[in-house]
């Protein structure tokens, strides 16, 4: 069985053909951050134009690269939700479009669920360390969201900690936008840093002792906001590697503390840490080494699966449809993840 998946969530078009073994046939996908960096943050209206704009001939590409004909194609698989809703509504009007016009099933999927499955994924290059299995942990850490979740079974999911206020990788984008790195911020942040000190600023750990799973990063941001403000245009080029090195150690320190109260908390036979922020450098050492040292089995996907892109949508949805969880022509977007647990 083989799907077509389509990702328009965000700011990145992407469409991929995966089949149910997880394996990418193709993934292409395209960025638009030179539409987005002038402004500083993402625009919605700009994002949704540049979907419409993208997407038939990413669609087109993605065939032929992968070799397939439509004949060949079992089922059409879309992000659905959360994210934002033009950009989303681009993908999910296309998606139905090619279901009722090709007669296949429609698979609405939850992009986290596709952050949450992106590291068993499978290419060329790339093959899963250890086999799924339940219970399982999963940290999702992206742009717009830190949540912590069960995996209880296929397609059955628990919320346990989300944060409260800013996303980890919003704060890496805050902190790049107030030191003039541009955006998004995260990759270039997590490259100064790997020349900085860790230690050379003190930088709070927000809730980071609270018995609670639910994470905080705005005030690590008002503390930075505070920190390079009292410093000078020249101070600040001269430490913007420690800026960097040591406001990151405190998103890792903080995230990695929850994973570990967490595994506290529930059973897991493995941890998947996943999304954008997890081809953080610096937190994909620690983690690795937090894991060895407690002989947890973790997955992490290799940088091309980590930020958004279809191929997880793609195993996502087949394994919904596997499950016959297909959807109907009343599949809407949705701004918000279903509160509390997905299925
Ligand atoms: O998962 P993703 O591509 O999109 C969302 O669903 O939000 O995540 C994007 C986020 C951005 O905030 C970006 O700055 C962050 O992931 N990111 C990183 C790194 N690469 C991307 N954050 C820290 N270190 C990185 N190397
Ligand atoms: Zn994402």
């Amino acid at each position: 069985m083989k799907v077509l998946a389509i990702e328009t969530s965000c700011d990145d078009t992407s469409v991929a053909v995966v089949d149910d073994s997880g394996r990418v046939h193709a993934v292409l996908s395209r960025n638009q951050d030179s539409s987005h960096q002038p402004f500083g943050g993402i625009v919605p209206e700009i994002a949704c134009r540049n979907h419409t704009q993208f997407l038939l001939p990413l669609i087109d590409d993605v065939l032929r690269c992968s070799n397939t004909i439509w004949d060949g194609i079992d089922g059409i698989c879309v992000t659905s939700r959360p994210g934002l809703i033009g950009s989303l509504l681009v993908g999910v009007v296309t998606a139905k479009s090619l279901a009722l016009a090709l007669g296949k099933p429609l698979i609405g999927v939850n992009h986290l669920e596709g952050h949450l499955l992106a590291p068993y994924l499978m290419d060329a290059k790339y093959t899963p360390r250890y086999q799924r299995q339940y219970p399982s942990l999963g940290l999702v850490i992206s742009g717009g969201h830190t949540s912590l979740y069960r995996l209880v079974s296929p397609g059955k999911y628990l919320l346990l900690g989300e944060t409260v206020d800013d996303a980890a990788g919003e704060a890496f984008d805050k902190l790049a936008k107030m030191l003039g790195l541009g955006f998004p911020g995260g990759a270039v942040v997590d490259f100064h840093a790997q020349s900085g000190s860790a230690q050379a600023f003190e930088f709070p750990r927000p809730m980071m002792r609270s018995e609670s799973l639910n994470f905080s990063f705005s005030g690590l941001k008002t503390a930075a906001y505070r920190m390079i403000h009292s410093l000078s245009i020249e101070e600040i080029k001269a430490k913007m590697n420690d800026l960097c090195a040591s406001y990151q150690e405190a998103i890792v320190d903080v995230l990695l503390a929850k994973l570990a109260l967490a595994l506290k908390r529930v059973e897991a036979r493995q941890v998947i840490v996943t999304g954008g922020v997890s081809a953080n450098s610096r937190l994909r050492q620690r983690a690795t080494e937090w894991a060895d040292e407690n002989k947890i089995d973790l997955l992490i996907p290799p940088l091309r699966f980590c930020t958004d892109n279809a191929a997880m949508i793609g195993l996502a949805g087949i394994e919904r449809l596997m499950r016959n969880e297909s959807d109907t022509m009343q599949l809407g977007p949705h701004p918000q993840s279903i509160i509390g647990d997905f299925q």
